[in-house]
């Protein structure tokens, strides 16, 4: 066989080689008559670049070939490299797919331009077309156009050959925090122009109804002709027609011989501009023409009119400072990893909408095209960050001038492709790269791209966020604690918007202090808001029994987070890698099949448009929104008593404008101060159709305390036995199947285990507390039971005092803890019930998950859920299912017989199947039993949750601190 050239060059060990015979990136809309060559390749894994050929067999295309059963399967590493070549070697085995297919080229192409588009392809692409050499492309999430014209024959069959190395000098720029695949991810269209062609239109939309478009135009077979000019239209109207559009002007059009320019202007009247509240499109189309006046060439964009401009220290969208509720978004998805579809896109960003996000980091890459589109249209702010990520060598490789090129390339080709999607409105320049001189050559040919957009880069600011000089036009640091972005902001060095890329790590049972972070943004000026990281638990669908992933074949074995028997989300390490970072990869809001966590409902309320405060008898309602009224919403009173009542009234919201609030009377009898409580919630729906929800769906629930006390006064002793305690002086109850005991320990967050938590909670033996009665003593019908618990901080002495009350008991209980046992997971009773209570009834906060720092989101009510629905299933089992400020529960059976506790005040509580040591030992949900009873913790204290996993450990108020903690409950047969 002759030598391969393009394999002779080894351009998987050649930074500085970039691209070989590939199209300059534009922004021209190709979609309209391409050939889409997706489906069924014949493909073969060799193990390396040339190696001599395998067994052909048959893929997919799009699809990652990780998840296809080809012999290769996905690793999981956060940052460290899978292998030990340091830039730009890598390791030479290096699993290499080659693709072929047959395409008729159609007849009617002939004396066309035929472009082959690949819409991404891991590591390294090589073209070739029936035997001959095309071209070399690299950035696994960017778009290679390749001409074909000469190496094709319309009206006869071309064979396409597509080989894709997996490992290369750029997976060195490529290693961000997901799993690693291969193969080609995005569509591959075949497409045909006129050789007099639209080569890259640039569209340029203000506020002010200002727009400009400019066109670049070459002829593929030589110079361009005379006469060839170019229109265009908005919304059906001719741009160079309208009495309100300036005129197409000569003097605007630059020819040079073979690359034409041509600008159009216009100002529209009465615009109704774009923001992410408010993503108003306008069609508009651009054709160039021949000397006769015939279109040779088209392209279709949707136009959003809007600014955005930094102005001392705030980003500003149409004039407005706007908070950036953002979130950071791979492109993933648990059966096909980076093979996205636009269904699958826009189903995220309808519960990004609906969960109250407005802002998106395309982490860490140029996203599928199409999200973009999806985002013009659902409305989203985006910062489109380029494919260039070298954590593992980061600072090697930042002033290494043999990637020079590559920085350059991958940034100015995303701001080709994406520069008229009116939703980006920062540009980034990568992730975790160090900072160097390869940034600034990318920056500077940024500005020069697209002057109108700032551009961030963590890795410049992260130094010195006051220093001006660096390429970051934002301050834009990754979970930095809430004091120190408060404390720039107040500083007086403060010179640009800080708005964190990344902040409240969403990794298991996480994101607590949301709300306090979210207190300090809108209290403080200076401060915008930031990207959740993020939006993805990244589990891939696999089979247990041979540990391969489900691929295609997975559809509708998992619902609600939870995947069908013989099924589990897999992550780092499941798929037998010895080099991996486990769980690190399961660290978003919503589970692998979308499934919201219950984080998203405390981001919902903390984004909610709408807010209300009561305060000395006046209840406002206030419009949280920047650019709407109220009008596109709907809304119900409730009325939350704890004697079990909701009353329900009609809501009119009034008319606010964005930013404003409104005093409205409160719609029912106000309560008696001092008695109980009485909450007042305002159930906020959509009034009508959005794109992204239909009318009626539940868009917020603030709520507000009208008055009343919260503790309940312990209940009269009566006459009676005392209670039954056992030689060791434990409880025994015809419910429980086992006694109530001190509980310190939870089965540890993943911000607990990385946190260092749980290590110290188990050194101290929490896990495992043993118990020594210390005495019993009787009074009447009241015991008192008195133990201690030895630990390696001290030992903690824990009282109970056990009184008849009428229908049940009352225990008091006290522990004290030690000084040295200064940070314990929760202070509580743990027992177990007897089987058969399956429904939990519940006032307090809910109905969703909620715990002491991430509560925000869960109002008072009544709520019932079935036991089972009550526990959180986290990709790695952890602590779950909490429930906040819990008054009293009653857990029954379907004959309505069971048990009913009533706390003395508001309490974390929590009902699982799950004993804290059952979670702790299993590494996945699926190895989970479930126990036939209950286990019932009720907390006097509860450690926050935090985001220590990356990021701050939970704040020093949501600790528990050492000495006496009390806590009281009564237990009642219903
Ligand atoms: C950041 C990084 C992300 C991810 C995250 C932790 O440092 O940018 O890619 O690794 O931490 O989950
Ligand atoms: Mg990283």
């Amino acid at each position: 066989m002759r030598r391969d050239p393009l394999i002779a060059l080894r351009p998987w060990e050649a930074p500085e080689l970039t691209s070989w015979g590939r199209l300059p990136m534009n922004a021209v809309d190709r979609r309209d008559g391409a050939l889409s060559l997706d489906g069924s390749w014949h493909f073969q894994l060799v193990p390396a670049p040339g190696a001599g050929s395998g067994e052909w067999t048959r893929i997919e295309v799009p699809g990652a070939w990780t998840l296809q059963d080809v012999g290769d399967l996905p690793q999981y590493t956060n940052f460290r490299m899978p292998w030990g070549e340091f830039p730009p070697a890598s390791p030479t085995a290096n699993p290499t797919g080659v693709y072929e297919r047959s395409v008729d080229i159609p007849a009617e192409w002939a004396g066309r331009r035929i472009v082959l588009q690949v819409g991404a392809a891991e590591s390294v692409l090589l073209v070739h077309v029936n035997g001959h050499p095309v071209g070399i492309s690299k950035d696994s999430h960017l778009a290679a156009e390749f001409d074909l014209s000469d190496v094709v024959r319309p009206g006869g069959t071309a064979t396409l050959r597509l080989t894709v190395i997996k490992w290369s000098d750029a997976s060195h720029i490529e290693d961000q925090d997901q799993w690693w695949h291969a193969g080609i991810t995005r569509s591959v269209l075949l497409y045909a122009t006129d050789p007099l062609h639209l080569a890259d239109v640039t569209v340029r939309a203000r506020r002010d109804g200002r727009l400009r478009v400019d066109c670049q135009v070459r002829n593929a077979s030589g110079a361009l002709p005379l006469g060839w000019y170019v229109t265009g239209a908005l919304e059906g109207q001719l741009l160079a027609q309208d009495a309100e559009f300036d005129r197409f002007n000569a003097e605007d059009m630059r020819v040079s011989d073979f690359l034409g320019e041509a600008r159009l202007r216009a100002t529209v009247r009465d615009l109704r501009p774009w923001t992410a509240e408010t993503p108003e499109l306008y069609e508009l189309t651009v054709r160039l023409h021949r000397a006769d006046g015939s279109v040779a060439d088209s392209s279709h964009h949707r136009v959003g009119f809007r600014d955005v401009e930094i102005r001392g220290r705030d980003l500003l969208i149409n004039g407005e400072r706007v908070f950036i509720r953002g979130v950071n978004r791979h492109d993933f998805h648990p059966l096909t990893g980076r093979t996205v579809t636009a269904d699958d896109m826009r189903a995220d960003l309808v519960v990004m909408k609906r969960f109250g996000f407005n802002a998106i980091r395309t982490a860490h890459y140029p996203n599928d095209p199409t999200l973009l589109d999806l985002a013009d249209e659902l409305g989203f702010y985006v910062v489109d960050e380029a494919n260039i990520e070298s954590h593992d060598h980061a600072h090697e490789i930042a002033d290494d001038p043999r990637y020079l090129a590559a920085f350059v390339d991958r940034v100015s080709r995303m701001v080709l492709r994406d520069k008229n999607h009116p939703s980006v409105v920062i540009w980034s320049l990568g992730n975790e790269s160090d900072y160097g001189a390869n940034h600034d050559a990318a920056a500077g040919r940024l500005r020069r791209h697209d002057p109108t957009r700032p551009l961030q880069y963590e890795g410049a600011a992260k130094l010195d966020w006051s220093d001006e000089t660096v390429a970051s036009d934002i301050v834009c640091p990754m979970y930095a604690p809430i004091e120190d972005c408060v404390a720039h902001a107040l500083s007086g060095k403060q010179t640009k918007p800080l708005i964190q890329c990344e902040y409240s790590h969403a990794m298991g049972n996480s994101n607590g202090t949301l709300a306090d972070h979210w207190a300090a943004i809108e209290s403080t000026p200076g401060l915008q808001g930031g990207f959740i990281w993020e939006f993805w638990d990244h589990g891939i669908l696999q089979r247990v029994n041979d540990g391969r992933p489900a691929g295609r074949a997975g559809v509708g074995l998992y619902d609600n987070g939870v995947t069908a028997p013989g099924h589990r989300w897999a992550y780092g390490g499941d798929f037998g890698e010895t080099i991996h970072d486990g769980a690190f990869i399961a660290d978003g809001v919503v589970f692998p099949d979308r499934t919201p966590k219950p984080a998203m409902y405390e981001h919902r309320e903390i984004a909610a448009p709408v807010r209300l405060t009561y305060d000395q008898g006046v209840l406002l309602v206030h419009n949280r929104q920047h650019f709407r009224t109220l009008e596109w919403l709907a809304a119900e009173w409730r009325l939350v008593r704890p004697d079990g009542r909701t009353e329900s009234a009609p809501a009119e919201l009034p008319d606010v404008l964005p930013g404003e609030s409104a005093a409205v009377p409160v719609p029912f009898p106000l309560p008696n101060p001092r008695e109980a409580e009485a909450w007042l919630t305002l159930r906020v729906t959509t009034a009508g159709d959005e794109a992204w929800a239909p009318r009626g769906t539940e868009v917020c629930l603030p709520q507000v305390r009208l008055g009343g006390t919260e503790t309940t006064a312990a209940p009269a002793p009566v006459a009676g036995p005392p209670a039954e305690v056992d030689e060791e002086g434990l409880l025994v109850h015809p419910m429980l199947a086992s006694p109530p005991v001190l509980s310190l320990w939870r089965a540890p967050t993943d911000n607990d285990e990385i946190g260092g938590m749980a290590a110290r909670w188990r050194d101290w033996g929490l896990d495992a507390l043993v118990r020594k009665v210390v005495g019993v003593e009787r009074d009447g019908a009241r015991v008192t039971v008195r133990a201690e618990y030895e630990t390696g901080a001290g030992n903690v002495r824990h009282e109970q005092v056990i009184t008849p009350v009428a229908g049940g008991l009352w225990i008091e209980e006290s522990a004290e803890l030690p000084d040295a046992l200064d940070d314990v997971a929760r202070v509580g009773s743990v027992f177990e019930t007897v089987g058969g209570l399956d429904v939990l009834d519940w006032y307090g906060q809910g109905p969703w998950e909620s715990y002491p720092d991430r509560s925000a989101g869960a109002p008072v009510g009544h709520h019932s859920l079935p036991v089972d629905e009550l526990f959180t299933p986290y990709l790695r089992p952890q602590e779950s299912g909490g429930r906040h400020g819990v008054r009293r529960f009653t857990l029954s059976a379907p004959d309505a017989t069971g048990l009913a506790v009533e706390l003395g005040a508001p309490s974390q509580a929590s009902v699982t199947r799950h004993r804290a040591e059952d979670l702790a030992a299993a590494a996945h949900h699926d190895e989970l039993v479930p126990r036939p009873g209950c286990v019932v913790h009720l907390d006097a204290a509860h450690r926050g949750l935090g985001t220590a996993s990356c990021g701050p450990d939970t704040s020093a108020q949501y600790l528990i601190q050492p000495g006496t903690h009390r806590w009281a409950w009564t237990l009642r047969v219903l």
